[in-house]
């Protein structure tokens, strides 16, 4: 089977500064990749760059197998890759159920709805009328991870989908993740929190300036090994 994504050699920019240099990164069907490294290592710039929003000079994309040679922002959900961005980006003044049919708005199909996003975050039913940024930071995060499964996507990106957030809200999330990925959807995670790495992810990639320096299987005794690239 072809891999859900694949990045190959890319070389990413925001105008002049060269932020990616020869990035090369995979995930497959059924996987829950973590991707880490310390603040300002380029790791949103890998979504940014699959989303078109750094600009792609060297290097491939493909998702899906096909090629995407020129990366606009809606090619990646259209091919099933959806993306929790980082700081959840909430729509201010739609209501939750505005929000979370923003996130149909590609019109793939597929098992999610909202009945079944409810089922998964019953908080989001209970403040379904209300905006979407009257929520706690928690409820927001599931908001936005509930907007991603509305576009039924084979793979979700989540940047740093716990930052700012409380541990008892982050173990939630991270049950939460395990039962989407249950369900079948891959997941990068990008991440700051090594516990939660390795509860959900069986992969890691590890990132310093701008490209890959380390990659591994998680396995209960990699926390150490994890801290090593996310320590200060
Ligand atoms: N729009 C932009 N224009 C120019 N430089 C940028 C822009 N966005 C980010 N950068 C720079 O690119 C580098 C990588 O940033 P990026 O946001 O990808 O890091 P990150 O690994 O996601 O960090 P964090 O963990 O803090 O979210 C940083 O040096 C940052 O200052
Ligand atoms: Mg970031």
């Amino acid at each position: 089977m072809k891999p859900l994504l694949q990045l190959e050699q890319v070389d990413a920019f925001y105008g002049a500064a060269h932020i990616l240099h020869g990035l090369t990164l995979q995930v497959n069907a059924g996987e829950s990749v973590a991707l880490i490294g310390r603040n300002g290592v380029g790791k949103t710039t890998v979504v940014n760059t699959i989303l078109g929003l750094a600009s792609l000079r060297g290097g491939q994309i493909h998702i899906g197998g096909e090629l995407i040679a020129k990366p606009r922002t809606y090619m990646a959900a259209q091919r099933g890759v959806a993306v929790v961005p980082q700081g959840r980006c909430i729509v201010a003044n739609l209501s939750v159920e505005e929000n979370l049919l923003l996130g149909a708005a590609v019109g793939r199909k597929g098992p999610w709805s909202v009945p079944e996003i409810y089922k998964l975050f019953p908080i989001l039913q209970e403040r379904a009328h209300t905006p979407g940024t009257a929520l706690s930071g928690g409820q927001q995060q599931m908001l936005a991870v509930g907007r991603a499964l509305m576009a039924n996507p084979h793979l979700i990106l989540l940047d740093e989908p716990t930052e700012g957030l409380a541990p008892v809200i982050v173990d939630q999330l991270g049950v939460i993740f395990n039962q989407v990925a249950a369900q079948g959807t891959a997941l990068l995670l990008i991440e700051q929190n090594m516990t939660l790495v390795t509860r959900v992810a069986q992969r890691y990639v590890a990132m310093a300036k701008g490209a890959v320096v380390a990659e591994g299987i998680v396995h209960d005794e990699s926390l150490d090994e994890l801290h090593q690239h996310v320590m200060v």
